[in-house]
């Protein structure tokens, strides 16, 4: 049988990986500044998390939500502790495009509305409903388009605001910062002014911290730079640091009833396990000081780069925008200097996603290795 062949692959195998390294099958040992599109927070094979999901393995893998989960409540407890969010309330799910159609789903319910806004170069996940949230035509097929969505200019309000007056809307959809679309920070004044506009129109406000939170930015949620209190937050990736696990942050004046929601495999006792395993590393570990921290080392020299036209990052989501395409330098990097880097939707710009955990050598080794690549693949 064949795989559909839907992925653009890069010519690496890694079958092994710990800390911030992954190595092929012949022992090659690449950096990863990518952690495999942002879901590696804790490193490669934590031995807290790999002990974590092997005993719960030796235990109970799985039971459906017809059945308490006392693992479902510690994870939501550490999530409160954590992010300092103790008041909202969690739904579980299984990937980030889940969490997104579980929050348009709760928007509807609520307002009664369905149409949706959001932003150019937004992207929301590929699934039914959220598809069409995100601002790609080209993975949209006729099914998705179900309800109608608006894209706005990122970090700007006044159209928001005449959009928003008429009272027809669901929900505004705003990524913490924007990723796949070249890391665009979002404003303080945008993040308060989308909160105060649609408490005044009677719209939901949905964080997408799918790729943004956990610690990514600095911050638990990279939104709580502002002072604001979104209706919802959708989270997955470093969640659950490789192992599938999403969850929506749902606030407290939001009701749930019976039957709302539901998922067979949402909060496994696996996946909680994993989430668990994580949460417990980045308190311990101190990650998202650590986050900050590396972010200086690595900021400054960056923007000294030759060919650097832009470094747009918070924590450790980095955007580094070339003079030229970036492509290039993405190769170089990973077949000549064994580095995993990013891409993005914005052909000039990599994306760099090292673990949370990466260390200041590490760092170094990344400085010294970007730096000799740039010479040989400027404006190839
Ligand atoms: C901001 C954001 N939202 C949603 C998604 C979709 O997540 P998933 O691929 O887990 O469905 C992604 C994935 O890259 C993302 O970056």
């Amino acid at each position: 049988m064949n795989l559909f062949n839907v992925y653009s692959k890069y010519e690496v195998t890694p079958v092994k990986g710990k800390g911030s390294y992954v190595y092929d099958k012949n022992n090659t040992q690449y950096l990863d500044f990518y952690g495999g599109h942002a879901v590696i927070s804790i490193g490669h094979s934590h031995p807290h998390f790999i002990d974590k999901i092997s005993d719960q393995l030796h235990q109970l893998a799985f039971y459906s939500n017809a059945v308490p989960n006392d693992l479902q409540e510690e994870l939501a407890h550490k999530l409160g502790e954590g992010s300092g969010l103790q008041d909202y309330q969690l739904f579980l799910c299984n990937s980030g495009a889940e969490a997104n159609e579980n929050a348009l789903k709760i928007a509807s319910f609520q307002t009664q509305k369905s149409k949706i806004i959001a932003f150019k170069n937004a992207f929301h996940g590929r699934t039914s409903a959220v598809v069409n949230a995100t601002d790609n035509p080209k993975i949209k097929a006729p099914i998705n388009k179900t309800y109608e969505v608006e894209f706005h200019d990122w970090n700007q309000l006044a159209t928001v605001e005449q959009s928003l007056q008429k009272e027809d809307v669901c929900a505004v959809i705003v990524e913490g910062i924007q990723g796949i679309g070249g890391v665009h920070l979002a404003d303080v004044d945008f993040l308060e002014g989308l909160e105060t506009l649609c408490k005044q129109h009677g719209a939901m406000l949905i964080l997408d911290e799918i790729q943004s939170g956990y610690g990514r930015s600095g911050h638990f949620f990279a939104f709580q730079k502002a002072n604001i209190q979104p209706h919802l937050i959708t989270m997955a990736k470093g969640m659950g640091n490789g192992f599938p696990i999403g969850g929506v942050l749902i606030h407290p004046s939001i009701k749930a009833w019976p039957g709302m929601l539901g998922s067979t495999f949402g909060g496994s006792h696996l996946a909680c396990a994993a989430g668990i395993a994580v949460l417990d590393i980045l308190k311990e570990e101190g990650l998202l000081q650590n986050a900050k921290a590396m972010h200086q080392l690595l900021i400054k020299d960056l923007a000294a780069l030759e060919g650097v036209k832009e470094v747009r990052a918070e924590g450790l989501m980095i955007g580094l925008e070339m003079e030229y395409p970036s492509a290039a330098l993405r190769k170089h990097l990973l077949y000549q200097k064994q580095v995993f880097t990013g891409s993005s939707s914005c052909p000039n710009t990599l994306r760099l996603l090292p673990p949370l955990s990466i260390t200041e050598k590490e760092v170094s080794i990344f400085l010294e290795k970007i730096h000799s690549s740039i010479p040989q693949t400027q404006y190839a």
